[in-house]
């Protein structure tokens, strides 16, 4: 075969990709590259009306999409979303972990348990059974699949004042070991990106105070915030065939940060 042919490409065309809380922010941009790349994609988030809104925009750009309202936090919901995906488009090839809260910064002695519950039941227990229900689908399916997590440079590094999601956040780093480890023989490739400091409404609070602002800035070796296509890309290099042999890695998208 020649190098020519054995080009790795990221063409999705035949691969059923969902997206959680692709209303906004990474997701949506995720959703949309995805889709660009030729895949069927399900934009899964909280309210219907923002998962439709999400999915024409794309259709109007000529992909394929369609909304699912999903609670990631809620197993049920999950599950539902893993049959109204098979019913709608016949398959389920890639899921990105991508929906994700956090609570405002605080030391330890302030958090409460309810901002405990709140961020863990999406950003891990969330992930947990949503991975746990769509990885059985693919199984059933036998076609393989690729799961993205999003965890974070929080989850890495201890930064002070984020005790609760970076503990999230290092969990689901190490969860994506053990769910790559037990899925690979069926085909389930599982890898995570872990991103530094990405411009969304996730990051508005912290760059509201102009002096953490710069403080953050003068961490990241490139000196500028990722956006989100920064990230896009990477997940699209993990779902294509490109990253056909690599399973249960972590990835940094920080700008050197982490270095
Ligand atoms: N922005 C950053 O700097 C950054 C850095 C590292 C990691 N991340 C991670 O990337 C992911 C996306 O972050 P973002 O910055 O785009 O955030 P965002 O706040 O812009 O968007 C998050 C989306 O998730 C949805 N969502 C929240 N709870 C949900 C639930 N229970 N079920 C389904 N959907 C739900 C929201 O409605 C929203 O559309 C998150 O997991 C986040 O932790 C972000």
């Amino acid at each position: 075969m020649s190098f020519k042919e054995q080009l790795p490409t990221y063409d999705l065309a035949g691969k059923v990709a969902v997206v959680t809380g692709a209303g906004k922010g990474i997701g949506f941009e995720v959703a949309g590259v995805l889709a660009a790349a030729g895949a069927k994609v399900v934009i899964a988030d909280l309210k219907q009306e923002v998962c439709d809104e999400a999915a024409l925009k794309l259709k109007s750009e000529g992909y394929e999409a369609i909304g699912i309202a999903a609670d990631v936090s809620s197993k049920n919901s999950a599950k539902e979303l893993a049959e109204k995906t098979v019913s709608s488009y016949g398959s389920l090839d890639i899921l990105i972990n991508n929906a994700g809260v956090t609570i405002p910064e605080s030391p330890i002695f302030d958090v409460t348990e309810e901002q405990w519950d709140f961020v863990h039941n999406v950003d891990l227990k969330g992930l947990y059974f949503t991975s746990q229900v769509i990885a059985e689908k693919m199984k059933q399916l036998g076609n393989g699949g690729r799961i993205v997590n999003l965890t974070s440079a929080a989850g890495i590094m201890t930064p002070k004042y984020v005790s609760v999601y970076g503990a999230a956040k290092a969990a689901v780093k190490h969860l994506t070991g053990i769910m790559a480890k037990e899925w690979a023989r069926w085909g389930i490739n599982v890898n995570a990106v872990a991103p530094g400091y990405v411009n969304t409404d996730m990051l508005k609070p912290m760059l509201e105070n102009e002096k953490n602002a710069q403080v953050v800035l003068k961490s990241i070796p490139m000196r500028r915030y990722g956006e989100v296509k920064d990230v896009a890309g990477v997940i699209l290099f993990l779902v294509s065939e490109a990253s056909n042999y690599l399973t249960g890695v972590i990835i940094p998208i920080d700008g050197g940060m982490m270095a």
